[in-house]
């Protein structure tokens, strides 16, 4: 094999990381699976999944990279023995599954930032006569195929050139932009007549909800939790394996947490005082609530249409970003598994994505049958396998390699170990039960009658 590249600069991986991480779970998926987890209670324990279980899981990713310096399925070889390179299978599968819809909703992204240039968001309301009909038309059909077909072409050629200076400096002036425009937004909400109801239905926790609903709310939020952080198949894996140097890496993972947990709890501040002052029900629209309720707060504000453009182009920028990881991870699979090269691993991992996409760009019944798939079952799998490896198989190592760059961790190594070993393990079988009882629900009701209906 070539030399192995590192990251240019000593932030690179941490900009490069939260590229990965801030994307379409933030600002698409984070404000609708809030709405369906009914609110406050859903953030309650999505922020303490992402506190207990999301951080003890992105150091497993790291040390793992860290330590081995391969791709995902090499490094799980290394790390593991024979037999774990098979969990670098299900890593495959999921970033297949994720990026093929993922792309998908990119595109929409991508049409609404188009959108802008032809008319005011203001204008286009007025023309659709409400928010949820301009969604409807614009995400089905085949300006949606059109767009899915760009996205998907314009990730596979970051990916077969390998341009890692291009993502870097794209979440320098990115991220920083996507902080100041949701800020800014979000005291413009604050304004908003029935904001006081958003910010109570997002903020206040009804602990009687938790306690009846938890068996939908505990799968969602792993999953949102695994998502968001691109977590459970191998992408912190990918990116710790490129680190020259021993970094302190629970500063770094700290680091990156903060940031993308930071833009999904702005983006939620944003979009419930939005969608009470526009008599919108957040736990009814599903996947085009940030659509509605930036379509509405676009053509509300001063200097809106601007703004749309800019927020909406931003959003695909940082969903690129992310996409880029996704493929990442598949084409160097490719790369090193099938012995091709990256142009051709690209393309033809690329393509082959592309086309489990598509049917996505029909119907949205499709994006929910994806995704829901890949977030409550796969990502929950992947992120208890690598439990299993970490705290049972070896964890001595991983204590060691996470003490380089920090020091002697005295008790907290072993604290470390021991809360995946037991509670982290326990809560993900848990989680990866539900997940699995809810999705034969969704096979069985909705997406029965879905079938019924249209063949
Ligand atoms: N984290 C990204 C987002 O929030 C999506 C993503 C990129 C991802 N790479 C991943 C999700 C790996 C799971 C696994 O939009």
């Amino acid at each position: 094999m070539a030399q192995r590249e590192t990251w240019a600069t000593r932030t690179g991986f941490i900009l490069a990381a939260v590229g990965s991480a801030v994307g379409l779970g933030n600002i698409w998926r984070f404000p609708f699976v809030t709405g369906e987890g009914g609110g406050a209670a859903f953030l309650l324990v999505y922020l303490l999944f992402i506190a207990l279980v999301g951080f003890p899981a992105i150091l497993m990713e790291f040390v793992i990279g860290r330590k081995t310096e391969r791709n995902p399925v090499g490094a799980l070889l290394k790390y593991g023995g024979n037999a774990w390179k098979y969990v670098g299978g299900v890593f495959i599968i999921t970033g297949f599954v994720i990026l093929s819809y993922y792309s998908v909703i990119a595109g929409w992204f991508v049409r609404y930032f188009l959108e802008g240039f032809r008319d005011s968001y203001g204008g286009h309301l007025e023309a659709y006569g409400e928010a949820g009909a301009m969604f409807g038309d614009l995400t089905a059909g085949l300006d949606a195929f059109l767009l899915h077909t760009v996205f998907m072409i314009a990730t596979v050629g970051i990916v077969a050139l390998g341009v890692r200076r291009g993502i870097e400096l794209a979440v320098k002036v990115m991220v920083p932009a996507l902080i100041v425009l949701l800020i800014g937004l979000s005291v413009w909400a604050f304004t908003l007549p029935d904001a006081g109801a958003g910010y109570e239905y997002y903020l206040s926790p009804d602990f009687g909800v938790i306690a009846d609903e938890w068996t939908d709310i505990l799968p969602a939020a792993a999953g949102q939790a695994f998502f968001t952080l691109s977590l459970g198949m191998g992408v912190m894996i990918t990116y710790a394996s490129y680190l020259g140097e021993d970094r302190n890496l629970a500063k770094d993972g700290a680091t990156i947490i903060g940031f993308d947990t930071g833009i999904a709890f702005l983006t939620g501040l944003l979009v419930f005082p939005v969608l009470f002052s526009a008599g919108v029900d957040p736990a009814d629209p599903g996947p085009s609530v940030i659509f509605i309720s930036m379509t509405e707060a676009f053509a509300d504000v001063t200097g809106g249409r601007l703004l749309g453009i800019v927020f909406f182009g931003t959003v695909a920028i940082a969903a690129l970003s992310s996409a880029i990881s996704l493929l990442e991870v598949v084409t160097s699979y490719a790369i090193d598994e099938i012995g091709i090269d990256r142009w051709k691993a690209a393309v033809g991992m690329g393509g082959a994505i592309y086309l489990l996409g598509v049917p996505a760009t029909w119907d949205i019944i499709f994006i929910d049958l994806l995704d829901y798939f890949a977030d409550s079952i796969l990502l929950v799998l992947g992120a208890l396998l690598l439990a299993i490896l970490v705290g049972w198989v070896a964890p001595q190592v991983a204590v060691d390699e996470l003490e380089k760059g920090i020091g002697d961790l005295g008790g907290l190594g072993q604290a470390w170990i021991w809360a995946i070993r037991v509670p982290i393990i326990i809560v993900l079988i848990v989680s990866l039960y539900l997940g699995l009882v809810e999705y034969a629900e969704f096979l069985s009701g909705d997406f029965a009658d879905w079938l019924d209906a249209n063949l």
